[in-house]
């Protein structure tokens, strides 16, 4: 029998009497895309080589010698030095190959209580962690700019919608910093995320953790994990971390699938309310007067495959046993597309928001039509003692009055509204009022001018308070 060794270069080759048929090759094979995890493993490696050497597991000047040789990959692949290789599989056995390549058998004693099932966890729950710090600041980002806009336009009245329907006159910057609102609950949504994370499963080793006397405690400081993990088999084979990682990206995507929706809406000629800046919009190719809030339109389609990727991880780990299965390899690709695509859309909306311009008075302009002010007139007559139900009946007959003669509330003569109700006195004209309707909203959490400045003022303070990492 010839030496199976010699058909084989697999890491794992020893018990193997055939090489990989290519086909399988191409198949199992996942540095084609895990090689993103450069930076993690190479990380998570020289942790456990400083462990295995402190702890006498390894000999000192062994740990050293990897240490160092992997210090040099991670310098070589940042060059574009590096060449992965698909016959090596994975990027965890690329780069333990290139070590033992560049420094001997030393290498060969990274993988001492160590399995590529804690490894990969390891580096995963790393990746996730570095894509939350980043995430995290382009929502602020863009959390600033709704700031920006609502300070700039301080005081710019807007129709408010319900229904997509004119309901009642709001500050345009209570509007914006409803979304500052959005965006802070997913920097919060983040921030819990991240305590489940945060956690080393590194020691578990395959699934049942390891003889050596590792220090897991030393690897996880060094990583800066904030707790290792308690149970071996759940540590290898638990992506739940991924999953919640992916239902933040999800909602953030649908938060600004809705922002989209709505400028979309505010940019076309029916609406007129914002400008957005030539830089981020297309023309049509065959309409020459045609300017296309394209961005967007694209960050609404976006939002489809970042709830895909999160359904297509929660149905590969529905059938898993315990432990480690091959299945879970499935998890990258999809939250590494998720985060792209969050994070190119945040980037995007943020310079978007920043540049948009209201058109404060089209927008002004467009609270005089809709009888934006009947609820005010309705509180009005129940202020003065009528029920609310009879108020309501009494102002939607003016209503249907008023639509009948072609007129708003607020153009009808006092000697007109009089006859509505005998309650209906002189004061009733700053009532029907938008300017005083908006004035009026003073409640917290209102559109009133005193609870929007408010509301600025603690969001501004929450932002410079706010740390995603405890
Ligand atoms: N590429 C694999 C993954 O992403 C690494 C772990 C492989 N472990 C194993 N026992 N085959 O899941």
């Amino acid at each position: 029998m010839k030496n199976p060794k010699k058909k084989t270069a697999k890491l794992w080759g020893g018990r193997f009497q055939q090489p990989t048929e290519k086909l399988v090759e191409d198949f199992t094979e996942s540095v084609s895309y895990d090689r993103r995890l450069y930076s993690q493993d190479i990380r998570g490696s020289i942790a456990h080589a400083r462990m295995l050497g402190q702890k006498g597991i390894i000999a000192q000047k062994d740990s050293q010698l990897i240490i160092e040789g992997l210090k040099k990959i991670l310098r070589d692949i940042e060059a574009g030095d590096f060449s992965w290789k698909k016959d090596l599989e994975d990027v965890h056995m690329n780069i333990e190959k290139a070590l033992t390549d560049l420094i001997g058998p030393a290498g060969g004693r990274l993988h001492t209580a160590r399995s590529r099932n804690d490894q990969v966890a390891t580096d995963f729950r790393l990746y996730v962690r570095d894509e939350i710090f980043k995430i995290d600041q382009l929502l602020e980002r863009l959390q600033k700019a709704f700031i920006s806009q609502a300070e700039t336009h301080m005081g710019v009245i807007m129709p408010g919608f319900t229904h997509l329907q004119k309901a009642q006159p709001v500050l345009y910057s209570h509007h914006m910093l409803a979304y500052f609102e959005m965006f802070r609950r997913d920097r919060q949504r983040l921030k819990d995320c991240l305590k489940r994370v945060n956690v080393c499963p590194l020691g578990s080793a395959a699934l049942a953790g390891t003889s050596y006397p590792i220090d897991r405690e030393m690897t996880a400081k060094e990583l800066e994990f904030e707790q290792v993990s308690e149970n071996s088999m759940d540590a290898v084979s638990d992506r739940d971390f991924a999953l919640e990682f992916l239902f933040c990206l999800s909602v953030i995507m649908m938060h600004l699938s809705r922002l989209s929706e709505e400028l979309i809406l505010w940019m076309s000629s029916e609406f007129s309310f914002v400008e957005l800046p030539d830089a981020y919009c297309t023309g049509s190719s065959i309409m020459p007067q045609k300017k296309n809030p394209d961005v967007p339109e694209l960050v609404r389609g976006k939002t489809g495959r970042v709830y895909g990727s999160l359904m297509a991880l929660l149905t590969t780990l529905k059938g898993l046993p315990l432990t480690y299965n091959r299945d879970l390899q499935e998890d990258k690709e999809q939250l590494f597309d998720a985060a792209d695509t969050t994070s190119s859309s945040l980037a995007v909306m943020a310079g978007l928001i920043e540049n948009m311009r209201p058109d404060t008075k089209r927008m002004a302009q467009d609270t005089e039509t809709g009888f934006l002010t009947a609820t005010d007139l309705a509180d009005y007559l129940v202020k003065k003692g009528l029920p609310f139900r009879q108020a309501h009946e009494v102002v939607g007959k003016a209503v249907a009055d008023c639509i009948a003669e072609g007129k708003e509330l607020h153009q009808l003569e006092f000697h007109q509204l009089e006859k509505l109700h005998p309650l209906i006195e002189r004061d009733v004209l700053e009532i029907i009022d938008v300017e005083g309707s908006v004035a009026s909203r003073r409640c917290k959490g209102g559109t009133g001018h005193k609870p929007v400045k408010d509301a600025l003022n603690n969001a501004k303070r929450w932002l410079k308070e706010f740390k995603v990492y405890p």
